[in-house]
């Protein structure tokens, strides 16, 4: 091997699963074999899956084509214990554990010269400093815990069941103290979005900063050129709501705002109200017939509501190049693809004022200087905002944003014009940031960095630290399996 070979390993136990935290793995894989031609990629897996099996997947489901002779894969035979099926107690600490007991694992089998974590299993990162003492970049998707929880648990020492409560708040206290502690071993995080970043970095507060890496969305295969340059409206005058039909999408909410909206309006002019999304079983076919009969009640037309069921993947497709606005209601949806679907595909959004929308999505941009804008007004808007004051943190002098029926009014007054402008700035926006482009600029960016940091070296002396400490958690886990 060459002398400035570099061997970047990628700690994700499940990398065969296909879900967008393997699309982030992948991505970032090619992009670091693409940055310089001797460096190789080791991918930890717990998968039993050959090879060619893996390659053919991330081919087939990303269209990622890797250079297979410089990615290697290392088995991991401790997967077992990350199952949170396997600990039906105290599943968060048996997990922790067991991280330990994987990452241990994947160490002792190969040691690499850059450490990257895309799945997030932040107790093992003490383990990959100590033990090996390279650099470290970890890819948040989502804290293992979060502070809301934390705050759900305050003991509330009055009540009766305090002592359970407060043994409660011990254990999560405990796993939240340890959760902070292993930000110190980490060189650079990195999280998928503004809520997830708030998020670490509040619990990795003495962190200098976590920046945000998007996920690869491919917003440029959504978007050519052409539709950049449309100059007439022709969509019709309907709003799809895209959710599963599942009660915290707030499909209620949506139409009982709907029929009042309808009932101030003129109903000739009032756009239509498709709602599609998938069911799971029965218990969402009632709650679909519940809906049926709550439009009816709130007297909402048959002709102005539709309900499309388990729709195919080119039905979708064909709606969203045909309706004109797309709704999402969900409270603090954590990014929401579906709303970076409606922008990319031309749609006007109309969504929820809260995390991933509202912070990262539906957000103001100018078309002048081609970025993101701090003033949001009518020419720098990309979809409507509401609240409501049904939302878990609704609070009554908070009167900022629209109710939602009040956001159905103004959509539905823009001219063909305004929609044009507005869309066209919305696909801007999402082209920009959500690109796959975009996601290899910035891991490229990350691997610059890395590359400049100094390589401490294998610690020898801090081996019996090591060994003791794994000697506690493999008791721990014993102990723990045995009870
Ligand atoms: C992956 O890397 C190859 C070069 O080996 C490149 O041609 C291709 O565009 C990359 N794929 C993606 C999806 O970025
Ligand atoms: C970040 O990861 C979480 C957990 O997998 C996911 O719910 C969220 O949609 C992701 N955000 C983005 C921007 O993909």
């Amino acid at each position: 091997m060459v002398s400035d070979s570099k061997v970047y390993g990628f700690f994700h136990p499940y990398c065969n699963a296909g879900g967008g935290g393997e699309r982030v793995l992948w991505q970032a894989a090619n992009d670091t074999l693409n940055k310089k031609s001797t460096n190789r990629i080791v991918v930890y897996t717990g998968d039993v899956d050959s090879d060619d099996e893996i390659f053919k997947n991330v081919e087939k489901r990303f269209d990622i084509h890797l250079d297979k002779q410089r990615v290697q894969f290392v088995r991991l035979s401790t997967r077992w214990a990350v199952d949170p099926n396997q600990w039906p107690v105290l599943t968060l600490l048996g997990q922790a554990l067991g991280s330990v007991v994987l990452c241990a694992e994947a160490i002792y089998r190969y040691k690499p010269d850059y450490w990257i974590d895309t799945m997030g299993y932040p107790f093992t990162y003490f383990l990959v400093k100590l033990w090996l003492g390279i650099p470290l970049i970890v890819y948040v998707h989502f804290p293992v815990i979060s502070e809301d929880m934390l705050g759900k648990l305050h003991p509330a020492l009055s009540s009766l069941g305090g002592i359970k409560q407060l043994l409660k708040y011990i254990y999560w206290s405990t796993f939240m103290a340890v959760y902070h502690t292993s930000g110190r071993f980490v060189d650079i995080a990195l999280a998928n979005s503004t809520w997830t970043r708030n998020h670490i970095q509040r619990i990795w507060s003495f962190k200098p900063s976590v920046s945000i890496l998007y996920p690869p969305c491919s917003t440029e295969k959504f978007i050519s050129q052409e539709d950049l340059k449309l100059t007439t409206w022709n969509r019709e005058n309907s709003i799809i709501c895209l959710a599963q039909f599942r009660p915290e999408k707030r499909h209620q909410l949506i139409i009982r705002e709907y029929a009042k909206f309808l009932r101030s309006t003129d109903l000739k002019s009032a756009p239509k109200l498709i709602l599609m999304g998938s069911i799971r079983g029965k218990s969402d076919e009632d709650y679909v017939q519940s809906l049926k009969l709550l439009a009816a009640e709130l007297k909402v037309p048959d002709t102005h509501v539709e309900f499309i069921l388990d729709a195919k993947y080119q039905v979708v497709q064909e709606y969203l190049r045909k309706v004109t606005f797309g709704l999402n209601a969900m409270w603090n949806e954590h990014f929401g693809i579906a709303v970076v679907e409606y922008v990319a595909s031309g749609l006007v959004p109309i969504v929820h004022a809260s995390a991933g929308p509202f912070l990262d999505i539906v957000v103001p941009w100018d078309s002048e200087s081609h970025s993101q804008s701090d003033v949001s007004d009518e020419t720098t808007r990309t979809g409507f905002f509401f609240k409501s004051e049904t939302d878990p943190d609704a609070k009554p002098t908070d009167m900022k944003f629209p109710r939602l029926h009040e956001a159905f009014q103004a959509a539905s007054t823009l001219t063909d014009e305004e929609k044009l402008s507005m869309t066209k700035r919305g696909k801007q926006s999402v082209l920009n940031k959500f690109s796959d482009v975009k996601f290899d600029q910035g891991w490229d960016s990350v691997l610059e960095r890395i590359d400049m940091m100094q390589v401490t070296g294998s610690a020898f002396p801090r081996a019996l630290l090591i060994l003791l400490s794994m000697f506690v958690v493999i008791l721990g886990v014993t102990l723990f399996k045995s009870v």
